[in-house]
């Protein structure tokens, strides 16, 4: 099993639970002794792109930043994990393209299911016509087309939804399964 660095890109509507897996699945590489970085779009909108807002123009640095960070760190071995909407097709291809190992997470949930949970209160908000280009409201998403994995997450537990992404994982070589434990032989 090789160390080398890859990158995880978690895309998709707000409240779908990216942050959720993204962060459950840094716990699973760390017990797992990698190295990771997460990259939450709510959060690297705080600094790094602090200023930007949610026009084309700005999603697209925005995720090209995020993008970017993930390369540096991934070509340094780092298990660099992603959530954001992201929700233009061309800029989530032009940083797989960058970035090489790259491993799309499609987090998939109808938009009636997010309008009802509702965590943050925006999606009213956005209905009311209050916040404007609210993706998946008044603004485009772009499904990805071929993602690695795509998650259910109105259908599936986070645990199922976690292994799902660890399984994925597992199958391209990036991390090593366990549980097939053998002594001299012997199958336990
Ligand atoms: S992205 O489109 O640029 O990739 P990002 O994931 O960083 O989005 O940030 C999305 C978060 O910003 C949402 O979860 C929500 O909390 C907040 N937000 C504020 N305004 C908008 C908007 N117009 N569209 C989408 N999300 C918004």
């Amino acid at each position: 099993m090789s160390d080398r660095g890859f990158t995880v890109w978690f895309t998709g509507l707000s409240g779908a639970g990216k942050t959720t897996i993204a962060h459950r699945l840094e716990q699973v590489l760390r017990e797992r002794a990698l190295k990771v970085e997460v990259l939450d779009g709510d959060v690297v909108r705080t600094h790094l792109s602090k200023g930007l807002g949610y026009s084309k123009e700005d999603r697209d640095t925005h995720i090209r930043r995020v993008g970017f960070v993930c390369h540096l760190l991934a070509r340094n071995g780092v298990a660099a994990i992603a959530a954001a909407i992201s929700p233009y097709r061309e800029i989530r291809d032009e940083v797989r393209a960058q970035n090489g190992d790259f491993v799309e997470v499609y987090v998939k949930c109808p938009l009636e299911v997010l309008q009802q949970r509702d965590v943050k209160g925006l999606y009213a908000k956005a209905l009311r016509g209050e916040i404007p280009n609210f993706t998946g409201v008044s603004d485009p998403y772009e499904e990805p087309l071929d993602p690695e994995v795509v998650l259910e997450t109105d259908r599936e537990t986070e645990e199922e939804s976690l292994a799902k992404v660890v399984a994925k994982l597992e199958e391209l070589g990036y991390l090593a399964p366990v549980g097939e434990r053998t002594v001299v032989g012997t199958e336990l």
